[in-house]
């Protein structure tokens, strides 16, 4: 079965924790100093904060602009529900608006209707690699007075032009074992906020700058240097891994017959973090796949404003009918790095023959 992930650990990965560990420095040490420096050159950020996981990193994000209780944040429905958790960790209320058919990402003509007197932020998700529209974005968020906040958990690397996903506002990235690179768990924020960035470090660490005197309540939300010692190895390596995603995408685009491919923005680079397809019939689409030895998941069967703790918040399905229909409609297919040109050739004869089989979604099906 060609797995939908399969993180990639080299030598280079085996001998920076084994360093690490021989140094004595376990915990958050001299290593995560180095890898927060290389990854905000990498983004083209002054500053970057690391993070226990992109979930802590949200979560700190909105720390550091100190909202709280009373408090709304505007972010969507169709998500991994730690963009949603992370807002009410603070005691903040998730405002959700649907997001674009085209690209899967926050709708901005929607975001000012949402926009009341107790808004504090506005928290896109750059879903699959793809870049929210983040100038659009942060011109709404400018005009409102409103922080900006990326859940660029899903971008590293992702781009507008040549402005990389995590340069507005605040970024949070996560590092789990199957995004675009990894530390096993962990996270990181970026920005070019000196002021954000030395909030969000010392709510990192018990509200502590000189040892035991602590000026807040803070938190445990530490990076390992075991961790780091990872992303170290990791992050060179981030290049070349998201050009073989955009070149197995490429082919995708090409070839696969029969299912709605993605579309990508003019002057955008996309890291395909995910290749997600729209199709007919999809737990049959799913099943035929895996008979023919190609595996696939669905990022997100359930939005969140269907989820069990999200349901109080009170809103109808009817109110996202773009994240209504994506949801019961996409499929992502393997994607990543380690994929095989044999591998590569599986995915798109299994994708094609199952849309035969199953009948081809056309764009004008895909919105009834
Ligand atoms: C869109 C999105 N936001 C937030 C997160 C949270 O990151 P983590 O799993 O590292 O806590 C993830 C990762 O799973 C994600 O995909």
């Amino acid at each position: 079965m060609i797995p939908i992930a399969r993180p990639q650990m080299g030598e280079e990965e085996k001998a920076g924790v084994w360093e690490a560990m021989a140094s004595g420095s376990l915990a958050q040490g001299p290593r995560v100093r180095a890898f927060e420096e290389a990854f905000a050159a990498f983004i083209g950020v002054r500053h970057a904060v690391a993070a226990s996981s992109g979930t802590t990193a949200l979560h700190l994000a909105l720390l550091g602009h100190e909202i709280g209780t009373g408090d709304e944040v505007v972010t969507v429905p169709f998500t991994f529900i730690a963009s949603a958790n992370s807002i009410i960790y603070t005691g903040a209320r998730p405002v959700l608006v649907d997001v674009r058919e085209s690209d899967f990402t926050m709708d901005p003509d929607l975001v000012e209707a949402a926009i009341t007197p107790r808004s504090r932020a506005i928290m896109p998700v750059s879903l699959y690699g793809q870049p929210a529209d983040m100038f659009a974005l942060a011109d709404i968020a400018e005009r409102h007075g409103l922080a900006l906040v990326e859940d660029a958990a899903q971008a590293h690397g992702a781009a507008i032009g040549d402005r990389r996903s995590g340069t507005w506002g605040i970024g949070a990235f996560s590092f789990y074992p199957t995004k675009n690179m990894t530390t096993g768990e962990g996270g990181m924020l970026t920005t070019d906020d000196a002021d954000l960035a030395e909030r969000v470090r010392l709510l990192r660490e018990h509200g502590m700058k000189v040892r035991y005197h602590h000026d807040v309540v803070g938190y445990n939300f530490r990076m390992t240097d075991l961790a780091a010692a990872i992303g170290l190895a990791q992050l060179p390596k981030l290049p070349g891994y998201n050009d073989r995603r955009r070149a197995i995408a490429a082919r995708y685009d090409a070839e696969l017959r029969g299912v709605i491919t993605p579309s990508v923005r003019p002057g955008i680079t996309h890291v395909y973090h995910q290749y997600t397809i729209r199709v007919r019939q999809r737990d049959a689409f799913a099943e035929r796949l895996r008979e023919l030895g190609v595996g696939s998941a669905i990022y997100y069967p359930i939005p969140v404003h269907r989820q069990k703790p999200f349901v109080a918040l009170g809103y109808a399905s009817q109110q996202f009918p773009v994240t209504e229909r994506l949801t019961e409609q996409v499929l992502s297919i393997p994607v990543h790095p380690s994929l095989t040109d044999d591998e590569v050739a599986t995915v798109i004869g299994a994708v094609n023959e199952a849309a035969a089989a199953l009948g081809p979604l056309e764009p004008e099906a895909a919105r009834r």
